[in-house]
Formats: C-alpha cells, sequence, structure tokens
C-alpha cells in the first residue's frame, strides 16, 4: 500500500482531480486504520520530533499518564504532569541515554499506579527524525509479584513454624521426664538431697537455655531485616572475608582461589548481612573438607546479575538431603543449629537475589548467588553487548 501511494504521489501533477480525491481518500483511510491501531494498543505511544515536540499522543497514554490539555507544538516534559518523569525524560533524552523499561510509581487518581518509560528513535530514511516513548502499565504485575511474595513468606513461616514445634519437643520432653524423677523421689524419700536437686535443676536450666536459643534464632529467621542498602563492591567484599578467614583454612588445610570479573559494577547491598551470609556459606565448604581441599570464588556477569560461584571439592550433599538443606534447623552435624544456610536464603531473598547449588557426593558442591546489577549498570552492559 505504501508503495502504492509513494508512487501515485510522484505521479501527482499527470493524475486527473478524481484520481487525486482518491488518493487523498486512500490516504485518509489509511491514516485511520493506523490511529485505530495505535489507540487499540494496551501500551500508550507518544512520538516527538529531533526538537522534542509532540508530534503524536496515543488515547491510552492519556489514561495511563496525566497530561496537559493544551499539547500544540509543547516540548514532551512541559505536557507531561508528572515531575519526576518529566525530570527524567529531559534528563536522559538530552543526554542521548538508553531508557529501557525504567520504572515509576504515580498518583492515578486515588491509586498508586506503576509505569515504566522506554524510548526508542524515530528513524525514518536511516535518520532520527525524533523519539517515541513507549509507557507500560505494570500496577498488575507488580501486585502479583507482590501477592507471590506474600505466599511463599506465609509458606516459609509454616515451614518454620513447623520446625519450631519440632524442635521445641526434645527440651519439653526432657524438663517432662525430670520433672516427673524429681516428683517420684520427693514422695519416695519425702525431700530432695541437696546434690539430686541441683542435678535436676542444671538439667533444667539448660533445657531452658535451649528452648530461649531455639526462640532467639526463630526471631531472627521471621523478623524483617533492618537492611541498609548501599552500593559496595562484590569482589571486595569476596576478598576482605577471605583475609578473614585465610588462617583457618590454613589450619584446615584448604587453599583459596578468587577469579574475579573486573567489570562488576557496586552493587545495592547491606555489606554486614551479605558478608554474614557468605561467611556461613565458607564455614560449611571448610567443614566439608576436614582433610583439606580447595575453595574457589568466582565472580561474574550473567543476564541483569552479578554471580558468584562458592565451589570446595569437599564431601558433598545427597540428593535427598540437597532438598532440606535450607529448611530451618536441618543438619547432619553433631553440633550445627541447621539455621546457617536459613539465614543465607533470607539474606540473599531480602537482596532481591537467588540462590542455588548444585553438588554431587564425593566430589563437592557449588552454590550459585545471583545479585541483581543496578538498573543503569544493566544497560550499559546491554550497549557494550556484554563484552
Ligand atoms: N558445602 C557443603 N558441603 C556439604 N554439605 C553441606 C555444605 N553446605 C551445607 N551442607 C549441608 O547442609 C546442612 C545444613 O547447613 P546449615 O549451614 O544450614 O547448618 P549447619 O552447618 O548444619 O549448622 P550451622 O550452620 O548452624 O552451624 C549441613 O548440616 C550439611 O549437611
Ligand atoms: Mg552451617
Amino acid at each position: 500500500m505504501k508503495k502504492f501511494i509513494r508512487k501515485a504521489i510522484q505521479k501527482l501533477p499527470k493524475l486527473t482531480p478524481e484520481q487525486i480525491t482518491n488518493l487523498i481518500d486512500l490516504l485518509a483511510d489509511e491514516n485511520e486504520l493506523l490511529s485505530i491501531v495505535i489507540d487499540s494498543m494496551e501500551n500508550g505511544i507518544i512520538v516527538t520530533d529531533t526538537e522534542y515536540r509532540i508530534q503524536l499522543i496515543s488515547k491510552t497514554t492519556k489514561r495511563l499518564l496525566p497530561m496537559q490539555n493544551e499539547t500544540d507544538d509543547r516540548v514532551l516534559w512541559a505536557v507531561i504532569k508528572d515531575h519526576d518523569i518529566a525530570d527524567y525524560l529531559e534528563l536522559h533524552i538530552k543526554r542521548g541515554d538508553k531508557i529501557d523499561e525504567e520504572e515509576f510509581y504515580i498518583q492515578l487518581g486515588k491509586g498508586l499506579s506503576v509505569l515504566t518509560v522506554t524510548v526508542l528513535p524515530l528513524v525514518l530514511d536511516k535518520k532520527i527524525q525524533g523519539n517515541i516513548v513507549i509507557l507500560r502499565d505494570i500496577t498488575d504485575k507488580k501486585k502479583n509479584e507482590a501477592k507471590y511474595r506474600r505466599a511463599e513468606n506465609l509458606a516459609s513461616l509454616t515451614t518454620l513454624a513447623a520446625s519450631v514445634a519440632h524442635e521445641i519437643k526434645n527440651p519439653l520432653a526432657s524438663m517432662g521426664i525430670h520433672l516427673q524423677l524429681m516428683q517420684k523421689e520427693l514422695k519416695r524419700e519425702s525431700c530432695l538431697c541437696k546434690e539430686s536437686a541441683s542435678e535436676y535443676l542444671d538439667i533444667l536450666s539448660e533445657e531452658i537455655e535451649r528452648l530461649n536459643g531455639i526462640v532467639v534464632d526463630f526471631l531472627f529467621a521471621v523478623r524483617p531485616m533492618d537492611t541498609r542498602m548501599r552500593p559496595e563492591s562484590l569482589n571486595e567484599l569476596i576478598t576482605e572475608l577471605f583475609e578473614f578467614t585465610k588462617y583457618e583454612l590454613e589450619q584446615y588445610h584448604i587453599t583459596y582461589e578468587t577469579e574475579f570479573d573486573e567489570r562488576i559494577p557496586k552493587i545495592e547491598m547491606d555489606k554486614k548481612y551479605l558478608k554474614q551470609a557468605l561467611l556461613n556459606i565458607i564455614k560449611n565448604a571448610m567443614a566439608a573438607m576436614p582433610d583439606g581441599g580447595v575453595l574457589k570464588v568466582t565472580s561474574y556477569i550473567q543476564g541483569e546479575s552479578a554471580c558468584l560461584d562458592i565451589t570446595d571439592n569437599g564431601s558433598g550433599i545427597s540428593e535427598e538431603n540437597m532438598a532440606k538443606i535450607f529448611e530451618p534447623y536441618f543438619t547432619t552435624k553433631d553440633f550445627g543449629s541447621g539455621l546457617g544456610l536459613t539465614v543465607v536464603y533470607k539474606v540473599i531473598r531480602e537482596h532481591g537475589g537467588e540462590i542455588s547449588l548444585d553438588s554431587q557426593e564425593g566430589k563437592g558442591t557449588t552454590f550459585t548467588i545471583s545479585l541483581p546489577l543496578p538498573q543503569k549498570e544493566r544497560v550499559m552492559i546491554d550497549w557494550e553487548g556484554g563484552a
């Protein structure tokens, strides 16, 4: 159709008035069709020229984003009522930055809605003739994510509650038994000698301490963490950790290796918590290599995440246990609390990250942690083509 219209325009001087009328009708029809398509799209679309003046606004746009009424010849950021979006667009479009799915929270009527803004160049005849701004409403998607997170939290709380119930059974049973023994002895002897009374009381106070420990650990596991996020270097954090653990590693005859991707930018993290989480993983690795071994930490970028592989060549984990190791109180150690990896999981999730593992019995284990890269850095890396 486009080709036909172009050809007809070239021959315009030779066309009869009737043919010209037909051509205009055709153009009007095509224009109307395009308007209908653009207006019925779910995403909002704004087109500007190279001076950032608005050339087109789709109907959906006005529903998604409050705009000033008169739009004739007005510059994009003067028309958008929301200051955050207007200022952001002015700064970044003028600088020629790539804007890809940038998220904004805006007040729309009584509710809050979440929009993503993407800006693409408007290319005509191989030349940039302006910008195309695409707005997407992701409020429902966000709500579903929050719902999913809540469900996940509830599920983990149920597992945790079940584990706590199981945990407190033993000390309670032991306290019950010892109280019964005391009662029996009291009945039999009608008094308790000092030694046996103090023996019973020692046991009771030990069990109370155990119960207290369980409650304290439980509270740590369920309470929201007061994370203080700041941009920090992941590679530096690992270096500091090895500096801190090197004597202990030496004692266990464990050598350590690091392989860092220096391109990893600073990441939003609570250094104190993340350090504790990584330390828990390193301690587990040490315990899995009682006769020495190699502990290797590799950092790299994958997609929109910074990743860490922490690999040991220790005992490995059986397939059956692999499903349980993040569960609270699961331990195969005589003196383990079984909360080390529960804390790790919680800290990583709090950072918006993921943790997974790969293990083979007798060969070793790799824990992989991925943490989201800051939005801006993701774009830079995209542009560099991941090189
Ligand atoms: N690198 C590893 N190699 C082999 N087994 C591991 C490794 N990491 C974890 N595990 C297994 O997972 C279990 C749970 O680990 P977790 O850190 O949660 O508790 P724990 O180490 O037993 O006790 P705590 O950390 O409280 O001292 C461990 O008991 C162990 O069986
Ligand atoms: Mg542990």
